[in-house]
């Protein structure tokens, strides 16, 4: 089996692991010319961002050619999936891919603008990850199928949260608007979570170009909590307990 993620504050990269198999990373497998997977079961983890999928990984969705007998997709998220699986049924279907199982992990929702971290963290125990992924690990293995049917009304959902949410918060420049404040010791760690390749530290400080992914890696990851956003909730910051930083920069760097 062989499992592609993206991660920014580790909740994808744990189910990755509980799920097992060969784990890729979609930020590194992205920047090769030709994607070729092939595999008795693929899967795809990544997060639901505005009600769809972040945007590196909807192109990775589009160009990678993939192989197998079993493909299945499984998001994590915080709140609410929208219509987040008729997007991967969607880009399943132009591209002749059957989507045998898909599914979503409630977990930590780390959208600094929504939500008070703290609180999130708190909301953790009742979420039950562990007896969610059970089920899920369960399915998989005995190669469980669930269909996604797209209906007019779903089409016209997915048409309204596009433009409602992610039209207006999946924005390339968005990082631009980051403050960095002086507690910021140029370590670095910033450009190296970040899963575009969008940031630069030197002497001068930190500066960001605009192919930002709004994954908040460089916010959530900063060992001096230095970057922030005038949105945001609170300066609380989160991180998945079984995943470290390392863990980030390896997936993403
Ligand atoms: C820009 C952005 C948008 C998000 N939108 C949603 C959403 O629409 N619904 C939801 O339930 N969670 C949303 N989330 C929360 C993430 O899906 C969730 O925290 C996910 O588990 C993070 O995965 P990671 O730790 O692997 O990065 C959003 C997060 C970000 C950064």
């Amino acid at each position: 089996m062989t499992i592609c993620y993206f991660t920014a504050t580790g909740n994808c990269l744990y189910v990755a692991r509980r799920i097992g198999g060969t784990l890729l990373s979609i930020p590194q497998l992205k920047r090769q010319d030709g994607i070729e997977i092939s595999d008795d079961a693929v899967g795809i983890i990544a997060p639901v961002y505005a009600g769809e999928m972040p945007m590196m990984v909807r192109d990775f969705l589009e160009r990678a050619n993939i192989k197998t007998d079993y493909f299945f997709f499984l998001y994590t998220f915080g709140m609410a999936c929208g219509e987040a699986f008729a997007h991967v049924k969607q880009l399943c279907d132009e591209k002749g891919l059957k989507l045998s199982y898909i599914n979503a992990v409630q977990m930590v929702d780390n959208y600094l603008p929504g939500f008070e971290m703290q609180k999130q963290i708190d909301t953790l125990p009742q979420k039950d990850v562990e007896g969610q992924l059970t089920r899920i690990i369960r399915d998989i293995e005995v190669r469980a199928e669930a269909p996604v049917k797209i209906t007019p009304a779903v089409k016209a959902k997915m048409a309204m949260f596009r433009k409602m949410l992610a039209n207006r918060i999946l924005r390339g420049d968005t990082a631009k608007s980051y403050i960095v404040t002086d507690q910021c010791i140029r370590c670095g760690i910033c450009a190296k979570v970040c899963p575009a390749n969008n940031i630069t530290v030197t002497e001068s400080g930190v500066a960001f170009a605009d192919r930002c992914e709004v994954c908040y890696a460089c916010l959530h990851n900063c060992p001096k909590n230095a970057i922030h956003m005038r949105e945001e909730k609170s300066g609380v910051r989160f991180l998945n307990e079984h995943i470290s930083v390392s863990d980030i920069i390896e997936a993403n760097e």
